[in-house]
C-alpha cells in the first residue's frame, strides 16, 4: 500500500473555502505552528525550539524529539492562532509536515493535524517539507520571478532543482554522501563547537581566517552539479588528529572559518553553474543552512555581478518554521489538491533516483 497517496477524502469538509490556513511542522527539533491569512500573509509564526533537549547528546534524539513535541504541540498551536488574532472556528484548512523527517515526530504533528481537522471539519493537506522550503523563498517575495533555480540546502537535504511556472521542480543535482547542514553539524561536533553545529561554526569563523586552511573542494568537472562533502569532513578529522594538541581558539576559529568556506563556496559555485546553464535570471536558496552569515554574503555579491534576482528568506524562515509549510499547502489547495484523512507520514523522502525527477511539487494529482 502506498502509505503517502491521499486515498480516504473528507466527506463533509472535502471543499477548500479559501481562508486563513494553519501550517505545523514536526519533523525534526522544532515544533512549531503558523497561521496565513486569506491573502497568504503570515500573521504568526511560532517556534519552539529543541536545542535544550538535545544538546547534551550533541545531536537530535529522535524518540526525545517525539515526546518533546507531544508535550508542546498543543501550546504552540494555541500561541500560534492567538498571535494571529483569529479563532480556530475560522480557520480554513491545516497544512502539516508529512516528510521527510523523523517518524516518531512526523507522527506527532500529522495526528495533530488530523485530530484538529477532524474536530473542526476542515480540510487537511499533507506537505514534503522540501516544498515548505521552497514555498519560504515567496514568503517575504511573493513577485519572485519563475522558472527560477533552487537550492535546498538543510540538515538532510542539499538539492539543486530548477522550479517551472506549472510548479513542477526538475532536480538537477543534490549530494552524494552528506548533507551541507551535516558537514556543518559534524564539523562542529568535532572542533567541540556543540550542537546545534551550523550556527556555532557560523558564529566562531568571525574571528578565524578562512584562507588559513587548505580543505578540499568537491568539484567533480565544470558542469558537475553534484556535491559531496565526506571528504571536507574527512580532511578536518585528520587535521585535528594531525595537531597532537588540543587546537587553540585562534586555531579554532581559523578551522572554522576555513571549513565553512570550502562548504559554502562549494555550493555558491555548483548553484551559479545551474544558473548558467539553464539561462534563468533567478536564484532562490532556502533551508537552514541558507541561514549562514558567509553564504548570504557570498550569493549577495555573486547575485550583484550577475544580474540576477536572489530570493534568500529573512533567518526565521530559513530554518524550520510552519509558515512554509502554511504557504505550500495553501498552494496546493489554491491548485485544487485534495485533502484527506487517510493520510500518513512520508519519513522517506518521496525524489527519483537518477538525473532529471519530478518532485511531488505544487501541481495537481491526477
Ligand atoms: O532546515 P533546517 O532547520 O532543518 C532541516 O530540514 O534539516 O536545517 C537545519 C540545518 C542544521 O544542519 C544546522 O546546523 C544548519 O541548518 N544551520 C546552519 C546555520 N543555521 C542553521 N548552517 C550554517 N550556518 C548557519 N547559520
Ligand atoms: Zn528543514
Amino acid at each position: 500500500m502506498d502509505l503517502c497517496s491521499n486515498q480516504v477524502k473528507l466527506s463533509a469538509s472535502a471543499g477548500w473555502h479559501p481562508g486563513p490556513v494553519l501550517g505545523i511542522e514536526s519533523s525534526c527539533d522544532e515544533t512549531a505552528a503558523a497561521v496565513l491569512s486569506h491573502e497568504g500573509e503570515v500573521l504568526s509564526n511560532v517556534v519552539s525550539s529543541q536545542v535544550a533537549v538535545h544538546e547534551k547528546f550533541g545531536g537530535v534524539v529522535p524518540e526525545l524529539a517525539a515526546r518533546a513535541h507531544l508535550e508542546l504541540i498543543d501550546q504552540v498551536v494555541e500561541q500560534a492562532v492567538s498571535q494571529a488574532r483569529i479563532l480556530k472556528r475560522n480557520l480554513a484548512a491545516v497544512a502539516v509536515t508529512q516528510g521527510p523527517g523523523l517518524a516518531g515526530a512526523l507522527l506527532v504533528g500529522l495526528s495533530y493535524a488530523k485530530a484538529l481537522g477532524y474536530g473542526l471539519r476542515l480540510p487537511v493537506i499533507g506537505v514534503n517539507h522540501l516544498q515548505g522550503h521552497i514555498a519560504s523563498a515567496w514568503l517575504a517575495d511573493p513577485t519572485f520571478p519563475i522558472p527560477c533555480i533552487v537550492l535546498v540546502v538543510s540538515g538532510g537535504h542539499t538539492h539543486l532543482y530548477r522550479r517551472e511556472v506549472d510548479g513542477r521542480c526538475i532536480l538537477l543535482g543534490y549530494t552524494r554522501d552528506d548533507a551541507a547542514g551535516e558537514a556543518f553539524d559534524k564539523g562542529a561536533q568535532m572542533l567541540g563547537l556543540g550542537y546545534p553545529g551550523g550556527p556555532a561554526i557560523d558564529h566562531v569563523a568571525h574571528f578565524g581566517d578562512s584562507n588559513a586552511i587548505p580543505f578540499p573542494r568537491f568539484r567533480g568537472g565544470k558542469r558537475n552539479l553534484e556535491f559531496s562533502f565526506s571528504g571536507l569532513k574527512t580532511s578536518l578529522l585528520y587535521k585535528l588528529r594531525e595537531m597532537n594538541v588540543l587546537p587553540s581558539p585562534d586555531q579554532i576559529a581559523d578551522l572554522a572559518a576555513s571549513y565553512q568556506e570550502a562548504i559554502v563556496q562549494v555550493l555558491a559555485a555548483k548553484t551559479f553553474v545551474a544558473l548558467e546553464h539553464s539561462k534563468l535570471a533567478s536564484l532562490a536558496v532556502v533551508g537552514g543552512v541558507s541561514a549562514n552569515s558567509r553564504l548570504r554574503t557570498i550569493l549577495k555579491e555573486r547575485a550583484v555581478q550577475g544580474h540576477i534576482r536572489l530570493s534568500v528568506p529573512p533567518l526565521e524562515y530559513c530554518t524550520d518554521n510552519a509558515a512554509m509549510i502554511a504557504a505550500a499547502g495553501r498552494q496546493m489547495l489554491i491548485d485544487g489538491q485534495q485533502q484527506s484523512l487517510g493520510l500518513d507520514i512520508c519519513p522517506m523522502e518521496t525524489i527519483g533516483t537518477e538525473g532529471r525527477v519530478q518532485v511531488n511539487s505544487y501541481s495537481k494529482r491526477g
